[in-house]
């Protein structure tokens, strides 16, 4: 029995910024955001949408009727959640009228808290085939304005329906998973945005990549040569190679392999250049990307995916093309969806940039006919969010 994707899907809000008027404003030279960090636009949320909303409409396009009676685990990774206690899985389980009898969990690793939900998924259908998982990662990636991680912020969501037999990708059981104690990124309960060394955090990307990496290889006789694609966390579109590249060199790739890696790592990070860091949904963003923009991929190819959550932990595991998965792709859709999104200026980005939600208690209605989306924050009142589906 394979276990794996089924089906899979992204979403981002409708506002995005442009990362040449951002730079413009903050007296940065251009080509230090779209070549030097490698990122071209932002996705930015209004206030009708939070990691809830986006998950949910992430997943509403993949979930029918029939999948939702037989979903016994809805699973939100986020490192941007809205309670500290009730799982935003909860209200999304509601939204897409899924079975009662499920479980319905939000877990927290930074941008790791996804792959843990998709490997924790693939575990419990291994042990109940027939049945299905929803593993949504939903993330907005908040810096500050004018701080040197504003570049590197997005909004986003991805979802995965895990099931036997799964149209797209059957994951592999070998994995190797690493975890550090450190600080390279992080949020106290008390900030609303971000708190990181850069530069360290970088170096700690790089090495955990090349930890798992070295591990894997001793656990399994495999070598770069067997790997189609690679696809990585990616907190802004030239991370990831920053850490291929000396595993490429380290390895003695040779040049048809680094071509083969790196051209299909280029196809990886298109989707992440438009949106930006979506955290916990990056990786699988990157997966996207990567299925959305090379048309020369084959059945049964052999794809690495490695997962990077600050704090830290890494993982390295692998899945394998299912025959025929290019006919259940969403490759028309998401391209519509990042085509018809709307500029913000810089005034009006940090306008929205500071708008908040009421945390007194007190009643605000939301304008959901001004964002298309499917489901929005219609209300909050009372510390409740309500949610509208179209
Ligand atoms: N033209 C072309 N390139 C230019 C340039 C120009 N005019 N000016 C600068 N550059 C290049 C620099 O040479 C540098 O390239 P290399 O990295 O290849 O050396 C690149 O632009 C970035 O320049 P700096 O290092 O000077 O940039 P910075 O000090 O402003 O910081 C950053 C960049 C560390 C990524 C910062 O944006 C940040 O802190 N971001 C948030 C943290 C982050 O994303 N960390 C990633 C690893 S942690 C993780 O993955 C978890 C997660 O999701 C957060």
């Amino acid at each position: 029995m394979t276990i794996g994707i089924d089906k899979l899907n992204f979403f981002a809000p409708h506002l995005y910024v442009d990362l040449v008027d951002l730079a413009t404003a903050r007296g940065v030279e251009p080509a230090k955001y779209t070549i030097g960090i490698g990122q071209e636009k932002m996705a930015f949320p209004p206030l009708t949408q939070d990691t809830i909303s986006m998950g949910a409409n992430a997943a509403l396009p993949i979930v029918s009727k029939e999948d939702a009676e037989l979903i016994d685990l809805v699973i939100l990774g986020t490192e941007s959640g809205i309670d500290y206690s009730k799982a935003g899985a909860t209200v999304i389980h509601q939204l897409l009228g899924v079975q009662p009898f499920a479980r319905a969990i939000e877990i927290k690793q930074a941008c790791y808290g996804a792959t843990a939900g998709l490997l924790m998924a693939k575990d419990y259908i291994q042990s109940h085939p027939g049945r299905k998982a929803l593993v949504i990662a939903s993330d907005i990636a908040r810096y500050g304005l004018a701080t040197g991680g504003e570049v590197t912020q997005g909004a986003g969501a991805v979802a995965m329906l895990v099931s036997d037999n799964p149209k797209i990708l059957a994951l592999e059981d070998e994995s190797v998973v690493y975890t550090d104690n450190i600080f390279d990124f992080w949020r106290p309960v008390y900030s609303d945005n971000a708190l990181v060394d850069g530069k360290f955090s970088n170096e700690a990307y790089i090495t955990f990549f090349s930890t798992v990496w070295e591990e894997y290889k001793r656990r399994t006789n495999r070598c770069l040569e067997d790997f189609e694609a690679l696809c990585f966390h990616l907190p802004y579109s030239k991370m990831g190679k920053k850490a291929l590249l000396p595993v490429l060199e380290n390895d003695g790739a040779t040049d048809s392999v680094k071509e083969k890696l790196l051209t299909n790592y280029e196809h990886s990070i298109l989707h992440t250049k438009a949106i930006g860091n979506i955290y916990t949904g990056s990786l699988y963003l990157g997966l996207c990307s990567l299925l959305d923009n090379q048309p020369n991929l084959k059945d049964n190819q052999l794809i690495g995916l490695f997962s990077y959550g600050s704090g830290a932990v890494g993982e390295f595991f692998t899945g394998r093309l299912v025959p025929g998965f290019s006919d259940h792709l969403q490759t028309e859709a998401h391209h519509n969806l990042l085509n018809e999104r709307q500029a913000l200026t810089i005034p009006e980005y940090e306008a929205v940039f500071k708008e908040k939600l009421p945390q007194d208690g007190s009643e605000m209605k939301l304008d959901t006919q001004a964002d298309p989306a499917s489901i929005c924050i219609e209300k909050i009142t009372d510390h409740q969010r309500y949610y509208y589906k179209k």
